[in-house]
């Protein structure tokens, strides 16, 4: 979603916005901008597409030097993608503001006509060019007022979610920021400061950076960053550091950070898991599951989008089979508006990778608001999902690149299973020799996915074989089915190749009819008790021209005579299977779209960290 960038310092600000730019490119796009100041005024380029047609342009445009200025990276909302919509925006007739903003103001409409009736003229269709414009309207009226100060007051006028840059011709070193429900930091540096999106964008020059807290408004320049609340107070803010390194968020050596993330699973799982077990017994961070509040929890709901939902189903087996607590998943966007029941002796967990996810965060505040305990599984430290929940569990997967999840998910999966297993503990119905031998399993999890990645070739040569597929089916039941839904979406997010997972028993349901001669099916049989029924569903599909891979384990002693692929998982408890299936099939989905010529890790129309609703 939407990228910010903006530089203050001493040198050339071009190349170090274009670095923090393609360092954004991540997070989804379809448009790119920057405004710098040079001795005839503001200048903004900006484009459609792909940050090298905005290099392209800015070649064009002789790469105006300045030493202050600010970039975006657009993810379209209001407005189709285009060079008129692409940010920056100019403010005024003379363009003497020049704004770049990540959300959505709703009630721009209203705004837009207002200004109009001023004699302000629209260039755009995005509710952006409204911010830029209210801010010179108001600012014209206050002469006397600062940038910040004007902005201040133009934020109380405005409805809605944003994350915002803006740069003023009267001040040409001097960026003003601000936010609501959408992330922005500060990084700071010597003699020179940026405002970006996320980490990424200002690793390569500081370490040290503060996050702006909502409705807060800060004032960057070279040498200082003032931060003032609502009310035009100065905050005194904490400077953080990053935890990891340039080289984690660089590509080392592989084609795609996909794969380089896909192989990092067995160190993300491991990270995640072996800091809370000691002695062979799960010790949680002080994140507020404590045994009473385990105890007393009356239903459990988890609320999350896209894979992190999907981990969550996977949560909800395992839990309530272990610590027999009703269990509930949502979708994030669903629960916000079904009125959904949450009483106060409820603990409801929050899973996402970016922490930033705008329904997830809105869930989880409503659940806040009904007297829940919220619990939130996230990767990004100091997110704002992680900053606003009532306890943390970090999953360390570290900086996590492609926009399809891989590691965030496996490392996901990881923290949820230390839940169930704490949930059981509290409740009494685990004791401590099955404590220790479940942490055992997990602790050998990292090298069972491991044993999993090395058979690359295998998944290679289905991949190119089933290539051309227009349609593929996973089938599974129970955790095999969450397993499924997951490695369904990864092949359709990526590859493009459209894909339906199914519950095994259910095909016959209807979508059975879609099978065909030369159907790829993908059918999961992890979970011993349901072999034979799956079994059964295979069977339906070959019978009816499907051809089937499937993915078992090595207790599997059932016909697979019908299979064209047999993938078997190391041993593990059965409870972790979903860790081991869903890796030949994440890299299915990449050899697949690799195959296909796809943009591996920018699939088209995704973003990684959708900060809209
Ligand atoms: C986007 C990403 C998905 C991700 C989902 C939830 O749609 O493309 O890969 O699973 O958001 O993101 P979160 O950061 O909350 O886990």
């Amino acid at each position: 979603m939407c990228g910010i960038v903006g530089f203050t310092g001493q040198e050339n600000a071009l190349p170090i916005l274009m670095k923090g730019l393609y360092s954004l490119e991540y997070r989804g796009y379809d448009s790119a901008g920057i405004a710098v100041f040079t001795d005839d005024g503001l200048q903004v380029v900006k484009t459609k597409g792909r940050i090298a047609n905005l290099e392209e342009k800015l070649h064009e445009a002789g790469n105006p030097s300045s030493t202050c200025g600010i970039g975006h990276t657009r993810w379209a909302t209001h407005g189709g993608p285009s060079d008129r919509n692409s940010h920056p925006h100019l403010g005024g007739r003379d363009g003497k503001v020049a704004v770049v903003h990540n959300g959505i103001i709703e009630n721009y409409l209203f705004l837009r006509e207002q200004l109009e009736k001023h004699g302000y003229e629209f260039q755009s269709e995005t509710d952006t060019e409204t911010v830029a414009h209210l801010i010179d309207f108001l600012h014209k009226g206050r002469q006397q007022e600062d940038l910040a100060q004007t902005v201040l007051t133009a934020l109380s006028l405005l409805r809605g979610s944003y994350a915002l840059g803006v740069v003023s011709m009267e001040d040409s070193r001097e960026i003003v920021a601000a936010r609501r429900d959408n992330p922005l930091i500060i990084g700071l540096g010597e003699g020179e400061n940026m405002i970006a999106s996320d980490i990424t964008a200002i690793i390569s020059r500081t370490r040290r950076y503060i996050i702006l807290d909502d409705n807060e408004v800060a004032v960057v320049r070279p040498e200082r960053v003032t931060v003032y609340n609502q009310l035009g107070d100065v905050v005194d803010k904490p400077v953080q550091e990053v935890s990891w390194d340039l080289s984690a968020a660089e590509k080392g050596g592989y084609a795609h950070f996909m794969l380089k993330e896909i192989m990092e699973q067995p160190r993300a799982v491991a990270d995640t898991v072996r800091p809370r077990i000691q002695d062979g017994r799960i010790v949680f961070e002080d994140n507020g599951l404590t045994d009473e509040r385990l105890r007393e929890t009356e239903h459990i709901h988890i609320i999350a989008c896209g894979s992190a939902l999907h981990a969550g189903m996977v949560g909800q087996s395992v839990i309530e089979s272990m610590g027999r607590v009703r269990c509930s998943v949502s979708v994030a966007s669903e629960f916000r508006y079904t009125d959904p029941i949450v009483k106060e002796k409820d603990l409801c967990i929050v899973i996402s990778q970016s922490g930033e996810t705008a329904d997830s965060l809105a869930a989880m505040r409503q659940a806040q608001a009904e007297g829940a305990f919220t619990l939130a599984i996230v990767n990004v430290v100091s997110s704002s999902i992680a900053r606003q929940a009532d306890g943390v569990l970090y999953t360390w997967a570290g900086p996590e690149i492609a926009v399809a999840t891989t590691k965030g998910y496996s490392a996901q999966l990881a923290a949820l299973y230390l839940v169930a297993a704490k949930l059981a503990l509290a409740r009494g119905l685990m004791d401590e020799a099955e404590e220790r031998s479940f942490c055992e399993a997990l602790l050998e999890l990292p090298e069972s996915i491991h044993k999993m990645l090395e058979d690359v070739g295998t998944v290679q040569y289905l991949a190119s074989k089933y290539t051309n597929r227009s349609s593929v089916f996973y089938l599974g039941r129970g955790l095999d089915y969450a397993a499924a839904l997951e490695a369904s979406l990864k092949l359709k997010e990526i590859s493009y190749v459209h894909s339906e997972a199914y519950a095994a028993g259910e095909l016959k349901h209807g979508t059975i009819s879609l099978i065909e001669d030369g159907t790829l099916v993908v059918a999961l049989a992890t979970q011993k008790r349901l072999f034979e029924k799956t079994v059964s569903n295979i069977r339906e599909v070959t019978a009816r021209g499907a051809e089937v891979i499937l993915v078992t384990t090595e207790d599997f002693d059932g016909d697979v005579s019908a299979c064209r692929c047999v993938i078997r998982l190391p041993a593990c408890l059965e409870r972790f299977a979903a860790s081991l299936s869903i890796i030949p099939l994440q890299l299915f989905a990449y050899y697949v779209a690799v195959e296909r010529s796809c943009d591996v890790d920018k699939p088209r129309n995704l973003a990684k960290s959708v900060t809209v609703e």
